[in-house]
């Protein structure tokens, strides 16, 4: 079948709005957020059904033609933009869009791939419960992105990955074959626990069409606090406190450097409102229960005694409590504006963190004296989780590769992964090739060729494969 013929196939089963060819309608899913990837198409695909979803794939899979799944396009690891060949069919899940049904008493919502994350939320909320799953893309990523990438996000720390809250999941296979196990038991043991194998698979083994999530019930008691430190092992004394003092009500732990503060105060003219010291740190309780303040007050009384703190405010308000959040979740965007950066989404044991950003320095000051490049970290993450995004402003494009191996191997060195949470795509592929056990490797090939033996799932991201 010649790419005309598949263009044809497909507009006889869909209506023409629903096939994008135009260069310009086109454009928006052709690259990637940080506008690092670029790609081409020769159609985007926006299905409004599973069969609909069925259909493209049984007839790319006739063609040949690679198929490349997008959600809201939010990814930061080039894993939703295609190649350069303009021979794949980019397929958007942005019109599955439907929250199907609410449990309130069952503690579960059915929806499809393409809901945007702050749209769900919100529809729960009015029924007192809530996906505790919390980042800065939620006003455009997708159940289906933040499942195919397994996403992680401010609220880990007490809820897990994203992929933990999976209770049920449809899923469209190479072939055009559909799984679908939507019932959403909280138990079922019946079988393989297949549906965590399309967790993280980042579209490189099935295209998810809906999903059912654990929820639970809203918390609406918050308590948050902006807090300044002289040191990350000061922010991790702090830490260990927390986990003390409030427990599973801890809901956030985020570590932000001055620098990075910095430069979100000046991108977005915006006043950090205490004393900054070397690091920040945004901490935020949440309860069902009414005494929750009291508890938090009680408990920072306590840190600040403790001569942990250099500075600190609690809110005092809801427009207080989302101004701290604004600093937070404006880093990645004031990054974007401050040049180009050499991004870096690593994970260590929450022990060794100081350790990794100790030795970090001296690792960059080497890459810098062998690369003659200007080096400014950008760090900033998610410190419950040993997260950090350790990102590096640069300016020369040539010493990326360089940046990206020595503070990989430093992480391997430390027992760390080179990606947390936003996942492999195309932007870490030959490093994880690099670095990651042979064994795995080998085992996620075999997966992949099982399940897509002709590569037309999202070549090129997270699995080599090989493509006939
Ligand atoms: P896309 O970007 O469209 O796709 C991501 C990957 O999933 C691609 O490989 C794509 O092929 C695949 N995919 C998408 N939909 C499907 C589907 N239905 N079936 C199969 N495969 C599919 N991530 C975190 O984990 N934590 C954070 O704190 C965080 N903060 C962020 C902040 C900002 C400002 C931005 C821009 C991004 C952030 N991210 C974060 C990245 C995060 O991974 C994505 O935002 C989100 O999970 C991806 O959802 P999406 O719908 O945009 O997916
Ligand atoms: C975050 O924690 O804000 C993100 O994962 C985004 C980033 O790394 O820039
Ligand atoms: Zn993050």
């Amino acid at each position: 079948m010649t790419s005309d013929d598949l263009l044809a196939a497909l507009r006889d089963h869909l209506p023409a709005r629903d096939i994008l060819t135009a260069a310009d309608d086109m454009q928006p899913f052709l690259k990637d957020w940080r506008h690092m990837f670029h790609g081409a198409a020769l159609c985007v695909a926006l299905p409004r059904s599973t069969a609909d979803v069925q259909q493209i794939v049984r007839l790319c899979a006739q063609a040949g033609v690679a198929i490349v799944p997008q959600g809201g396009n939010t990814g930061l690891a080039g894993g939703a933009t295609p190649d350069a060949s303009g021979r794949s069919v980019v397929l958007s899940l942005s019109r599955m869009n439907r929250i199907v049904a609410i449990d309130r008493t069952g503690l579960t919502v059915t929806a499809e791939a393409g809901v945007i994350l702050d749209t769900l939320r919100a529809a729960l909320a009015e029924m007192q419960r809530d996906l505790p799953i919390s980042f800065g893309a939620s006003g455009s990523a997708t159940l289906g992105g933040i499942l195919a990438t397994n996403a992680g996000g401010a609220n880990v720390l007490r809820s897990g990955m994203a992929g933990r809250m999976v209770l049920g999941l449809e899923v469209v296979l190479a072939d055009g074959s559909v799984v679908s196990e939507l019932s959403g038991l909280h138990k079922d043991n019946s079988g393989l626990n297949w549906m965590q194998l399309f967790v993280g698979s980042e579209g490189s083994l099935g295209i998810i069409t809906q999903a059912v999530m654990r929820i639970e019930t809203l918390r609406p008691y918050s308590a948050t606090a902006l807090l300044a430190l002289p040191s990350a092992g000061a922010a991790l004394g702090l830490y260990t406190r927390a986990v003390d003092g409030i427990g599973d009500r801890l809901a956030a732990f985020e570590i932000m450097s001055r620098d990075a503060i910095e430069r979100v105060e000046k991108a977005f003219d915006l006043k950090c409102p205490v004393e900054k010291d070397a690091w920040l740190v945004l901490m935020e309780a949440s309860s069902t229960s009414v005494h929750l303040e009291d508890d938090f007050n009680a408990f920072m009384e306590g840190a600040f005694e403790s001569g942990l703190l250099a500075d600190g405010a609690i809110a005092a308000n809801q427009s207080q409590r989302q101004a701290f959040w604004r600093l937070r979740e404006s880093l990645t965007e004031a990054e974007a504006l401050s040049g180009r950066s050499v991004k870096h989404d690593i994970s260590v044991p929450v022990s060794r963190m100081a350790d990794f950003l100790a030795r970090g320095d001296a690792v960059l000051a080497d890459v810098a004296r062998q690369t003659g490049a200007v080096l400014n970290p950008h760090v900033f993450g998610h410190i419950g989780d040993g997260n950090l995004h350790y990102n590096i402003l640069c300016d020369r494009h040539e010493a990326a590769g360089a940046i990206n191996r020595a503070v990989h191997d430093l992480v391997i060195a430390c027992g760390g992964s080179i990606t947390a949470e936003h996942g492999v795509g195309q932007y870490r592929l030959s490093e994880v090739y690099r670095l990651a056990p042979p064994a795995r490797l080998a085992l996620q090939e075999r997966i992949k060729a099982a399940l897509d033996p002709d590569t037309i799932l999202n070549p090129g991201k997270l699995i080599r494969g090989a493509r006939p």
